[in-house]
This record gives C-alpha cells, structure tokens and sequence, in this order.
C-alpha cells in the first residue's frame, strides 16, 4: 500500500518560537494519524534539531529539511550537505522545489546530483516537479514533467526510486490561491505514475507516493485526495496555521 503523506513545507517563515508552538499544537491535535498515513515537516535548517526532539516518539511524524548541496562536502560557506542531515537522522530532504530552480538557478544536473547525495546517505527525497503557466497555457504540461523526470529523477535506479517520493506543483497554483482542479491534478498524477511506469515497471510505480502541491487548503483537501492518484499534498501558507493544515491531516487520514 502508498503511503499517504500530509507534508508542511514552511519555507522561510516563522520565528523558532512560533514553529515550536505550531509543532507542539498539530501534535496535540492530530493524535489520531496512524499507517499508512504520514505528516511530514520540513522546517528550515536551524530549526530540524529541536522540532526533531519535539516529534519524537510520534512514530508518524518525520521531519524533512527543505535543500542539501549537490556536493559532498568541502568550502562551501553557508551550505548543507545530504551527509550532515544524515547524522541528524533527518529522513526526507525537498529537492527541486521550483523557488529554489528559480531564485537559486539550481539546473537539472544539480538536481540529480541532490538525490544521489540524499540516497547515499538513506535520506528518502521528495522531488519537486510542476510546469509555469505559460507551458499550461499552450498544453505542453506533460511532456514539460516527463522532461523534470527524466533529466533528474531518473538518475536514481529501480530500489533508489523506491525510497523517493514525488511533488507535483504546478507552479502558477504555488501561492496564488488558484488550486489546481481534482481533474487537472489526477490526470497529472496520472501521466508521472506511467512515464515511472515506462521506466522502472508497473510495480515500482504503483508503489510511488505522488503529493500534489500549490494553494492547498482545508478547504480543498477532500476533493484532492479523493483522487486515485493523489496520496497526498505538499502544502506551503496553509501549514502555518495550526488549524488550517491539521484539517487537511484528517481529510488525508479519512481519504
Ligand atoms: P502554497 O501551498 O502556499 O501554494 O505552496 C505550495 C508549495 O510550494 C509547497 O511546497
């Protein structure tokens, strides 16, 4: 069975005291998740130690950091390496979310380099994927992922995919408060689930976790996971209020 995956990602946004007490108030409120659900938090770097102890002996929750560096280690003032979050036991690591290929001029080779990093060191990668608006616009959406695909994630062999999960993001629904519609998302979901497929066989790909991210909200959640394909969301504002994203935890639980 897919694991079904409720992930936070908080960007750059809360102070350490208001990330621990939003920690601290999903915790009390979501007590209920169990298998095959699961809630992950990828909090910025200074902030995975302490949320790490704060989620411990919640065996569903699991922290993700939000970027490593393609490298192993060496001078680079400022970076993270996959081997440091390794020996925090940090499992997950975002890797290609499309403000980091946009502000941070990360390039597809990088990206695969990332996931070989992350899977050397057993950290599971969540690897981000979506097309702008003007690729939507004219219709070319799915030959656009097949392309992320291809030239990153598919760097990883058959067992390495195994551990990977994927985030589909459109990138004109991040932020914007234009969701994509359940259509458009399964028949996303869909079409990555079969160029996996063309790769690595029907089982690997079965097996694969697909989150479906941008402007997901309370509100919207049912719809979204009630899709086939969908096993779960990679939600950004939402999953700073307490209230907002242990809502969309239980939509995922109940689905
Ligand atoms: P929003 O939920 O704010 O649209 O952000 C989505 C996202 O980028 C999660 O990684």
């Amino acid at each position: 069975m897919r694991k079904k995956i409720a992930a936070a990602n908080w960007k750059m946004n809360l102070t350490f005291q208001e990330g621990m007490e939003l920690v601290n108030a999903l915790l009390t409120a979501t007590k209920a998740v169990q298998e095959p659900c699961r809630v992950i938090l990828s909090v910025p770097f200074p902030y995975l130690s302490s949320v790490s102890a704060l989620v411990k002996g919640h065996q569903w929750y699991a922290l993700a950091a939000q970027n490593c560096h393609h490298l192993k280690s060496g001078a680079y003032t400022g970076e993270v390496s996959a081997a440091m979050l390794s020996s925090m036991q940090i499992p997950y690591c975002l890797i290609g979310h499309s403000e980091r290929r946009e502000y941070n001029a990360e390039t597809t080779t990088q990206l695969a380099e990332k996931l070989m990093r992350c899977v050397e060191e057993q950290i599971q990668p969540i690897f981000c994927c979506g097309e702008p608006l003007a690729i939507r616009d004219k219709g070319e959406q799915n030959e656009y992922v097949a392309r992320q695909l291809a030239e990153s994630l598919f760097v990883l062999d058959a067992d390495q995919l195994s551990q990977a999960v994927v985030a589909y993001e459109p990138i004109w629904a991040i932020g914007t408060g234009r969701t994509a519609t359940s259509e458009q998302a399964q028949a996303m979901h869909h079409h990555i689930r079969a160029v996996v497929a063309a790769q690595y066989g029907e089982k690997v790909a079965g097996q694969l976790s697909i989150l479906y991210g941008g402007s997901v909200k309370a509100s919207n959640a049912d719809e979204l996971f009630a899709c086939p394909d969908v096993d779960g969301a990679l939600v950004g504002g939402a999953s700073l209020s307490d209230t907002e994203f242990t809502a969309i935890v239980r939509s995922l639980c109940k689905a």
